[in-house]
């Protein structure tokens, strides 16, 4: 059966491998950023390992909201529907609360999570009208707990969509005729441009392909939620959430 999917973020890191993972699948796609010359460069490239997929690309800035609305039409015309939109664009700029850096803060708090929403809400729109449709949000392992510094907002926005992914479960409970899943995944830490200069990730890291590998199999089995790479970020994942602050804070 033909799949087509939507990725947003999908011009660097998780978003681009996870393109290429899912084209070897034999899935078809529609790749978003701001990037357009990545993404060109992308389809040329997965085109070449697979001539049978189709892929499409389309410039899209995440905080334009009306052009998310938009470009997710225009992907349900250009491939005939969407059958998975992953809500993954996503930046990890800010600074520790109180030091002036409310507007790298806002950056955050608005691509990470106003933006998820409008994503979220057009491919929502479009899963209710045709009954089926898997949702995926990319949150993050740093949902678990509030984190100090740099981290506060992002932190917080990534809860705050994993919030909204519960939440647009909890609005299908009991919903009969519906086929529709929900899928948060909350990646520790994995190579790509985000994290490339952030020296004391470097330990528990993994690199891009491998990282991708454990989310694409989450993701295909629609699981609701995935701590991933699931060792060690499952336990850890955990540790963080439920340890005293002192430890926790140890720990980051
Ligand atoms: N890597 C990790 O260890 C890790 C861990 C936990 C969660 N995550 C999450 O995974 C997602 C992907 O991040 P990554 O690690 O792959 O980082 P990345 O390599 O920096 O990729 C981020 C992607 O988001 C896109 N993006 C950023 N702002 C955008 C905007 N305003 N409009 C449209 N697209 C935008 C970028 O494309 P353009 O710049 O071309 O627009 C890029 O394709 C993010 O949501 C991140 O929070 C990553």
């Amino acid at each position: 059966m033909r799949t087509n999917i939507l990725i947003t973020g999908a011009s660097s890191g998780l978003g681009a491998e996870m393109a290429r993972q899912f084209a070897a699948k034999g899935h078809h796609l529609a790749l978003t950023a701001r990037r357009l010359e990545r993404l060109e460069a992308l389809r040329e490239e997965i085109l070449a390992a697979h001539p049978d997929i189709e892929v499409v690309v389309y410039q899209l800035d995440v905080n334009d909201h009306d052009q998310v609305f938009a470009t997710v039409t225009q992907a349900i015309g250009d491939l005939g529907g969407l059958d998975r939109v992953i809500v993954n664009a996503g930046l990890g700029k800010g600074g520790r609360i109180g030091t002036g850096k409310f507007h790298a803060n806002k950056e955050t708090a608005e691509t990470n999570f106003i933006a998820a929403m409008a994503q979220c809400e057009a491919a929502m729109e479009h899963f209710y009208e045709r009954k089926a449709g898997h949702l995926v949000v990319i949150s993050s392992v740093s949902a678990m707990r509030g984190m100090p510094s740099s981290m506060a907002a992002y932190a917080a926005t990534k809860a705050g969509i994993a919030h909204l992914a519960e939440g647009i479960r909890m609005d299908l409970v009991g919903r009969s005729g519906l086929d529709i899943t929900v899928t948060t995944i909350y990646p520790g830490y994995i190579a790509s441009e985000m994290n490339e200069k952030v020296e004391q990730e470097q330990k528990l890291m993994v690199d891009t392909e491998t990282g991708v590998r454990a989310m694409v199999k989450a993701i295909d089995k629609e699981v609701d939620n995935a701590a991933v790479p699931a060792w060690p970020w499952l336990p850890l994942g955990q540790v963080l959430k439920h340890a005293p602050r002192g430890i926790a804070r140890k720990l980051i």
